[in-house]
């Protein structure tokens, strides 16, 4: 084979490696607040000034697939056959609302078993049940989360789990004290690969993601 075909083919299979091992790195990053609590100001005081980005986000599951048990109706699932219907009654925060639920405890511990709405069972996950929801989910699920000092600032994937901690900005008006995925140097992608990878649930979505995120209006 001729060296410069040579030197094009493993580029070309460095290329192909490297992208999904780029998109892996970013989501093992996950989103870590390193600022402290007092620098986020809450979804709900963005409403004031983008009511458009507000309904918008109120809207889809982010907003509302992390819920305190205190705010959900019956607990779903079938507890009389569950192998965490011990812990029915320690229940502190529910997770997921279309494919699959997760509990977690006023300890923050998340239960041994998940359970699939669809089938309408449960699956045992003794992985989980040595975890720290704050700890172990939270980078995804929580915003303002530090994994690390097992804080967050809000359940759910709020509005400044993309655009970073808003308290100053909230108060300045400035856009300079905002972030913006895909106008802070990097795509937009780049945010939401934080979080999703190309196999799970709405996996689809991203890998069609150009933009924008918030409907046109
Ligand atoms: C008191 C009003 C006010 C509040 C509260 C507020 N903003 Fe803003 N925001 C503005 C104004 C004014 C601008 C600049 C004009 C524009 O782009 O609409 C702006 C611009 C932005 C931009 C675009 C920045 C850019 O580079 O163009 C983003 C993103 C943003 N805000 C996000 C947020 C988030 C997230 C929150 C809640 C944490 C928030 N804002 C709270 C007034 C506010
Ligand atoms: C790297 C990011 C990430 C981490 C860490 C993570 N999740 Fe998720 N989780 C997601 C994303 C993204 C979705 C939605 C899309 C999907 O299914 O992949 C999701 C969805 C879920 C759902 C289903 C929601 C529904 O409405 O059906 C459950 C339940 C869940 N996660 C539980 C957990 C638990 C428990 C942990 C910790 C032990 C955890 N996840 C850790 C990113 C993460
Ligand atoms: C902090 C983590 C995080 C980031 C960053 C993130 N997502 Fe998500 N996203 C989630 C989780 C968790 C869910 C799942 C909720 C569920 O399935 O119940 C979700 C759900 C979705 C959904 C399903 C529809 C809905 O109603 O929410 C789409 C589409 C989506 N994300 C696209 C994006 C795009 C595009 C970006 C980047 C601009 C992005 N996400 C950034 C965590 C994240
Ligand atoms: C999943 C990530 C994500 C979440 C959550 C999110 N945004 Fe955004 N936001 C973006 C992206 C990406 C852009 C860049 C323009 C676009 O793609 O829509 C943006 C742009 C904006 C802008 C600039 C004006 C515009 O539309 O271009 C404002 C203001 C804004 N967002 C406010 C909010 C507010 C308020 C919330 C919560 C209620 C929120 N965003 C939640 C990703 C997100």
């Amino acid at each position: 084979m001729q060296p410069v075909r040579l030197i094009f083919l493993l580029c070309l299979c460095c290329l192909l490696q490297a992208a999904p091992a780029r998109a892996q790195a970013i989501r093992d990053e996950g989103v870590i607040a390193t600022d402290p609590p007092e620098a986020y100001a809450g979804s709900a005081a963005c409403k004031a000034c983008h009511q458009a980005q507000y309904d918008h986000w109120s809207g889809t599951l982010k907003a509302r697939f992390v819920r305190y048990r205190k705010d959900v109706g019956a607990l779903p699932g079938k507890w009389g056959k569950s192998p965490v219907a011990a812990d029915k009654d320690k229940v502190f925060v529910v997770v997921g609302l279309h494919r699959k639920v997760a509990f977690v405890d006023a300890d923050w511990r998340v239960l041994g078993a998940e359970y699939l709405l669809g089938k309408g069972k449960w699956k045992e996950r003794p992985g989980w049940a040595r975890s720290d929801y704050r700890s172990k989910c939270g980078m995804c699920h929580l915003t303002g989360c530090n994994p690390y000092e097992k804080r967050f600032t809000e359940p759910g994937v709020g509005c400044e789990a993309c655009h970073g901690p808003g308290k100053r900005h909230a108060e300045s008006e400035a856009p300079s004290d905002i972030t913006t995925p895909g106008r802070d140097g990097s795509p937009a992608l780049d945010t939401c690969r934080r979080c999703h990878n190309d196999r799970n649930n709405h996996a689809e979505a991203i890998r069609s993601f150009t933009g924008p995120y918030h409907p046109a209006r």
